[in-house]
């Protein structure tokens, strides 16, 4: 018998449509995929000349659970110049990707009996980590009326005397929304109000687009900062998904009890990974804004072609991260080829099975009206997908 805690989780929705997306490939199907959330460019050459550097010299080996201290230092100069916060190489706590790092601060403050507020649409993890650690997810509704930007009434009806903490992720993963500097401080003071962490997941900071600027909330004061875990990491900002390589920042307290969970779990994240991480914070940042500079682009023609199609729409073009969240909600109802369209998940696999083209459902993200489309795809492949639809579409 399992236990309780794996009973209640939810398999990965965006995997599902990975994997049957990559089922179809492998039987020689062309498949337009906007399912898989990682950047499509290579590690830039610093960056894996450092790991290489790194191996040839023997950096193989163990190292200190929270990370070399070059890294963390790289890490504070970073959030110093980039996020105007001060933290000191001891409130650093690099691990595995980003979501180890949040794993640990979940499971540092989040018991059973605790409430953690989770705007959505929101990410898949954060529910069943929350879920793992006994505490119980809030979900608190983000409208495409106010471009997916937090409510902090609706956050507010939503605290309690057991609310824990706020999960945040700015810009967001599905919506794209950016945060407004207005907003995050109205939310820090809740939190000093009301007395709840935020955790907040700034992993696709780099990528915001035309006025919208990244504010990171610990930057407001020193107490809202104490009240903040910062996640991020290298996955979507440097293309190093696969390399595993993100960190926490936090107050004394809680960085040195998300070190205790991961010195018994994991211990340091990978060795060479770690040093290629001190070039890509060190050296040279040409590959970030050129990487933004194409999202941007292929943002723009996403939302171009969808504003001209019929049943589907996308709002604004979204401020940040590289997704649009296409609202379906008029294709309920409606039939493809006889079979009946009553659900975001029906339609994402229509649209994989008949049109070849694969779209994350809404319902992974608690966004039933919607597909996530995810734009780290080439332009060629881009127009090739949106063509497809538009076919799919006029058979509606
Ligand atoms: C919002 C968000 N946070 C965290 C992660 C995990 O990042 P990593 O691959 O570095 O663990 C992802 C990955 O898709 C994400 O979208």
């Amino acid at each position: 018998m399992l236990t309780k805690r794996v009973q209640v989780l939810a398999p990965s929705k965006t995997m599902y449509f990975t994997a049957k997306a990559n089922k179809l490939k492998d039987q020689g199907f062309s498949v337009m995929d906007f399912s898989v959330g990682e950047p499509d460019f290579c590690t830039p050459e610093n960056i894996c000349r450092a790991a290489k550097a790194a191996i040839n010299e023997g950096y193989t080996k163990y190292t200190l659970v929270n990370g070399i201290l070059e890294l963390r230092e790289a890490i504070c100069k970073k959030l110093l110049t980039d996020n105007k916060i001060f933290y000191t190489p001891n409130q650093i706590c690099a691990g595995t990707g980003a979501k180890q790092p949040l794993f640990n601060a979940i499971f540092a403050l989040c018991e059973t009996g605790d409430e953690v507020i989770i705007p959505t649409p929101s990410w898949v993890s954060y529910e069943e980590m929350v879920k793992l650690a006994g505490a119980d997810p809030v979900f608190v509704k983000c409208r495409e009326e106010e471009n997916f930007e937090l409510n902090i009434h609706d956050i507010e009806r939503a605290v309690t005397d057991r609310t824990k903490a706020v999960i945040i992720n700015t810009p967001n993963n599905p919506t794209g929304a950016v945060y407004g500097e207005k907003t995050l401080r109205q939310l820090g003071d809740l939190a000093l109000q009301y007395n709840f962490y935020i955790i907040v997941d700034e992993i696709y900071e780099k990528l915001v687009y035309d006025k919208a600027k990244h504010f990171s909330i610990a930057s407001v004061s020193e107490k809202v900062k104490n009240k903040c875990i910062l996640i991020n990491g290298l996955s979507k900002s440097y293309s190093m998904t696969g390399w595993r390589i993100g960190y926490a920042a936090a107050n004394d307290e809680v960085s040195a009890a998300m070190k205790a969970i991961q010195s018994h779990t994991t211990s340091s994240g990978n060795s060479i990974t770690q040093y290629a991480a001190v070039e890509a914070y060190n050296g040279t940042q040409e590959f970030v804004q050129s990487m933004h500079d194409e999202f941007h682009k292929r943002r723009n023609y996403l939302v171009s072609r969808i504003q001209k199609m019929p049943f589907v729409s996308c709002g604004r073009a979204p401020s940040g991260a590289f997704y649009i969240m296409l609202n379906v909600v008029r294709t309920f109802g409606r039939e493809y080829k006889n079979i009946r369209i009553d659900s975001a998940d029906t339609l994402a696999d229509l649209l994989l099975m008949e049109a070849h083209i694969a779209m994350v459902s809404g319902e992974a993200f608690h966004a039933e009206d919607y597909l996530r489309i995810c734009y780290a795809v080439s332009m060629e492949n881009i127009a090739r997908g949106m063509d497809r639809l538009v076919e799919f579409l006029r058979e509606l």
